[in-house]
């Protein structure tokens, strides 16, 4: 089987990456007080030297109060945060690299052996962390105000850092996908109701964005259909659903989607082999980015809590896929953990020496 698909290169707004290969955003909480430190610049370092064409950064807190607050989750405000994110760019362009942060906010999604500091409450469209359970207090027009400037601030800390693009973590049931999903989005006002309204508060900071940035930096925005809360949940029943969420922020000026589903050979519509970077490009034509256990055989919220591991599956699926057009970019998490040098490996026909995944390994950022 050809892996050539994947080592075609691929234009991104100005930016030309050398292969399809893009490293997962993945929280590794290794960056005390909030800094990432020289080991953490020697991480994606390593990834960039394995040969990734585009790597996204684990989740950063965008300056915020209400943000993140996890201690070791590396904060994008403050100088001694920015210098250290600074270094990480520097490192990963001496390796040849390409690099984006990806902006967070988790909203209500917390963990409560790390509150919030006194005084800081958790927000999110209507104080709901699933429908039916309460939790946090419901933002005012002002808390939205305020986050939008942060993403904005953030944007524009990117861009001077050096980053060459960014990537707003809008998946997995936190604060922009609470505004998706009408299950955490029971608000009276012009961000919830349809579909098309839901995505008002994502088409906000999207423009913010974009004024922070400009119309040429490249911007991509992640979402899903699974929220942590709720892996079944769906934001679009049907193609036409998905539609109507994505026109409005394909409109506000993003550049690529990145659609995260835990499994990339999930099928996502009754009728069609075409998942949700598929559809996603078919129904916007922007480029997409697919993820989930690639080359694994489990997905990851399985192998981070049980002691198997995901054993090493073939590529040829995911590559008949990838030259097909169904999506542009393939993602990968825990298999570029284990192997720093996949895509070296993988070009060099080596697939059967790729390792597998146990989550022992996520001790050490090595
Ligand atoms: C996690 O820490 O498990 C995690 C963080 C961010 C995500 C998903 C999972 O988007």
């Amino acid at each position: 089987m050809t892996t050539d698909p994947l080592f075609q290169p691929f234009t991104l707004q100005n930016l030309t990456l050398k292969n399809r290969i893009v490293m997962a955003p993945m929280t590794r909480g290794k960056s005390p007080g909030g800094v990432p430190g020289a080991d953490v610049a020697a991480y994606y370092r390593r990834r960039a030297e394995g040969g990734v064409g585009l790597i996204v950064t684990e989740g950063t807190s965008i300056p915020h109060p209400a943000a993140v607050f996890y201690p070791d989750v590396p904060r994008f405000y403050g100088e001694d945060a920015l210098a250290g994110w600074k270094r990480v760019v520097e490192e990963v362009h001496a390796a040849g690299g390409v690099i984006f942060p990806q902006l967070w906010h988790v909203g209500v999604i917390r963990d409560p052996a790390h509150p919030l500091p006194a005084g800081v409450e958790p927000i999110s469209p209507s104080g709901l962390r699933v429908p039916g359970e309460p939790s946090g207090v419901a933002m005012t027009q002002g808390d939205i105000d305020a986050v939008i400037l942060a993403y904005g601030e953030a944007a524009a800390s990117a861009k001077r850092l050096g980053f060459d693009g960014l990537e707003i973590h809008a998946a997995h049931g936190y604060l922009i996908d609470q505004f998706f999903w009408d299950g955490t989005n029971q608000r009276t006002d012009r961000y919830a109701g349809s579909i098309a309204s839901r995505t008002t508060f994502a088409v906000e900071v999207l423009r913010e964005v974009r004024r922070a940035v400009g119309a040429e930096y490249p911007v991509v925005l992640r979402f899903s259909q699974w929220k942590l809360q709720d892996y079944s949940a769906k934001l679009a029943t049907t193609p036409q659903e998905l539609e109507q969420l994505l026109a409005p922020l394909v409109a506000a000026g993003v550049d690529a989607f990145h659609c995260s589903s835990r499994r990339f050979w999930d099928a996502e519509f009754a009728g069609s082999t075409l998942n949700l970077a598929g559809w996603t490009k078919k129904l916007t034509g922007l480029p997409t980015v697919t993820v989930g256990s690639v080359t694994l055989n489990e997905e990851f919220m399985t192998t981070f809590r049980s002691d198997e591991g995901a054993a090493v599956t073939g590529l040829s699926d995911l590559v008949e896929r990838l030259a097909r057009g169904e999506f542009d970019l393939v993602a990968l998490g825990r298999a570029l953990i284990m192997n720093p040098d996949w895509p070296k490996q993988v070009q060099a026909g080596k697939i059967g020496e790729l390792r597998p995944f146990h989550r022992d390994a996520l001790a050490t950022l090595a």
